[in-house]
């Protein structure tokens, strides 16, 4: 019966991330840097609001675009934060985290032969859904300038097959953030053509240094074109919980609100009224806070380690990933972490993950304890050292 399984779903990989996962994640003497996942628990309020839900008989479907309340909750919030405007009533669904988001928008906008700009190295979970689609990704190298994408790189990518593109600030692998200057040129590019932005601000929060967060809906004549993608999984640290959203248009959200109703239904009931509590309770809390501030010292712990070894690496301003370039010893990136892994003990992402683009560098993620880190660090460095140069 093999054969007749669905090619295009045969023909995916799983992901890298989890492929490095899978392969370290039973031995408990590696230190394991490899996934976006917050080293902390969820805030204790929220988990007292989910068990609430449950005492409350929060335990049925909830309306298919998500609990009123909670897209109420969803609208205000966006708007104070980042000056988005969308309407709860018909501009808002709730999903199964941001992927959930991404695959009905992407599903939603999508044609056969249609083509989708992506800059890379970039996020693997984007390229599987473009091929169910039968759409094809298209990579922009931003490796030679910082990791940016800039309207004259897009404007080189664009064709008459070109239906969508995908930003992503703060990034990962690479954690930039976009400046409003640059954001702003690039939607002044955009904002001419017949072309969608998927725009996943999931790392929004998690920006450091005075840092702004910048959506594209918000350059004038973008919110028209845009879906912008959020979720409660990195800032709030729920990503177990598996609360996304997505805020486009009307015309796009009915339609988006279709594919979702087919396949979810709706998100998790009782997260969604922890949801609530999540977002009326903003930034502000101890534990958010206490978070945010350790990512930062994180992160700056981290990259300084790195620049001592004397790696090429961007500082990160957002996010919580790091991604260094690999030392010129013949090795390609898979082959370095796998020596990593076996000899100093620390797993990492090899960049190649994250496309083709991402060759010759590998991600860590320091969402993780700064004791792990200083072990991770002092092993990695003491690897290195040994490594022919
Ligand atoms: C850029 C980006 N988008 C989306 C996701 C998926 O988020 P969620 O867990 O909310 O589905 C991730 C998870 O790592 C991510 O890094």
């Amino acid at each position: 019966m093999k054969h007749l399984l669905n090619q295009q779903v045969k023909s995916l990989q799983i992901s890298g991330i989890r492929q490095i996962l899978n392969k370290v994640s039973t031995n408990p003497d590696i230190i394991n840097l490899t996934l976006g996942q917050p080293d902390f628990t969820t805030p204790g309020y929220i988990k007292e609001a989910g068990k609430q839900a449950m005492d409350d008989h929060y335990t049925g479907y909830t309306t298919n675009a998500g609990i009123y309340e909670l897209r109420k909750a969803a609208s205000h919030y966006v708007n104070n934060l980042y000056g988005l405007d969308y309407n709860p009533d018909n501009e808002i669904l709730v999903t199964t985290g941001a992927s959930e988001a991404i695959d009905i928008a992407l599903r939603t906008i999508l044609t056969p032969g249609s083509e989708v700009l992506l800059p890379a190295p970039v996020y693997s979970g984007y390229e599987p859904i473009i091929q169910l689609c039968n759409a094809t990704p298209v990579f922009m190298d931003t490796g030679q300038q910082n990791f940016k994408l800039t309207a004259d790189l897009i404007e080189k990518h664009i064709t008459d097959k070109t239906r969508c593109i995908i930003l992503s600030s703060p990034s990962n692998p690479i954690g930039i953030v976009y400046t409003k200057e640059e954001i702003f040129e690039i939607g002044e590019l955009l904002k001419q053509k017949d072309i969608f932005v998927l725009s996943d601000e999931v790392y929004s929060e998690l920006t450091y240094d005075g840092r702004e967060h910048v959506s594209i809906a918000t350059v004038p004549g973008m919110k028209d074109k845009t879906i912008v993608i959020n979720a409660l999984s990195k800032s709030h640290a729920m990503t177990g919980w598996r609360i996304g959203f997505s805020f486009a248009p009307a015309y796009l959200t009915e339609e988006m609100l279709k594919v979702h109703s087919f396949c979810a239904v709706c998100a998790n009931s009782i997260s969604q009224v922890a949801a609530i509590n999540a977002l009326e309770s903003g930034m502000e809390t101890e534990e958010i806070k206490l978070m945010k501030n350790s990512y930062k010292e994180r992160r700056d712990y981290v990259y300084q380690r790195f620049i001592d070894m004397g790696l090429h690496v961007v500082k990160p301003e957002g996010a919580f990933y790091i991604f260094p370039q690999i030392p010129d010893i013949g090795l390609n990136s898979t082959e370095f972490i796998d020596q990593m892994i076996a000899d100093a003990k620390v797993a990492a992402i090899p960049g190649n993950a994250f496309s083709p683009f991402g060759e010759g560098y590998f991600r860590i993620s320091y969402a993780q304890s700064m004791e792990n880190l200083r072990t991770a660090m002092d092993r990695i460095e003491k690897w290195m050292k040994q490594l022919p140069s």
